[in-house]
């Protein structure tokens, strides 16, 4: 579970928040205000759905303090970490120096919904970066043209069906999607979906509550062209 709890019980009380922009000088000031925001850990969906495959070459988007980039980098991948935020990346390269894959790992300063990803990877992950509807798309149309035919995307994040559990989170349903939601922007003769799931699992709030929570999970891979 790589996230912390203080965090989103802090954006719940964010005056305006239905109205907020999550842009560049938004993440930078988030991650200035605590020196660490996530836990460190590799997110469980990453973990569950990514073991089984050889590695090769992966970015991360939306990678934070790079807590995934380094577990696949720790595995054999060679990894770009992509983030709107510089501060979210110089704790990201700090980390894959302490963990000692510093050279399995590189960084990129980039707007994922505005800037196309150079060149294709063997794996396309996205953890949890929650855009408001148009961008979301935009992202995840960029995110499918970056992976190579043959490969991998991974996308998860947070499912709606959160909000209606209670589960602290920023109270902007549109910020949450499913896999389906995901699956829209895949053409179906260039792709196919391997995992497509609402998929729970228990989490432990800030408080000490128990929550049962809902991933959204889309796996698919790009086929390779016929020649
Ligand atoms: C909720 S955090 C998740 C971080 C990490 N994937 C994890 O699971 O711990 C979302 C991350 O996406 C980044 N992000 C948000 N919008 C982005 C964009 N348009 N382009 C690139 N990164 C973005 C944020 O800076 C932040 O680090």
């Amino acid at each position: 579970v790589n996230e912390t709890h203080a965090d989103h019980r802090d954006m719940r009380e964010i005056p305006d928040l239905a109205d907020m922009v999550f842009d560049e000088a938004f993440w930078d000031g988030r991650y200035r205000a605590a020196p660490t925001i996530w836990s460190g850990r590799p997110n469980q969906q990453l973990v569950d759905e990514v073991s089984g495959l050889a590695p090769g070459t992966a970015v991360d988007v939306g990678c934070g303090e790079g807590a995934d980039a380094v577990w696949l980098a720790s595995r054999g991948w060679t990894v770009t970490g992509v983030d709107i935020s510089r501060v979210a990346l110089e704790r990201a390269a700090e980390h894959t120096r302490a963990a000692g894959v510093a050279d399995r790992a590189t960084w990129l300063h980039l707007d994922a919904t505005a800037d196309p990803l150079p060149g294709t990877y063997d794996l396309v992950s996205a953890h949890f970066v929650h855009l408001r509807p148009g961008m979301r798309d935009d992202l995840n149309r960029r995110l499918a043209a970056a992976t190579a035919p043959g490969g991998t995307l991974l996308v998860v994040g947070h499912h709606p069906d959160d909000l209606a559990a209670g589960v602290p989170r920023p109270p902007i349903p549109e910020l949450f999607f499913t896999a389906d939601d995901v699956a829209a922007v895949l053409d179906p003769q260039e792709w196919t979906v391997d995992t497509s799931q609402a998929r729970t699992r228990p989490w432990t709030d800030g408080e000490g509550r128990e929550w049962t929570i809902t991933d959204t999970v889309l796996r698919a891979h790009r086929h390779v062209p016929a020649t």
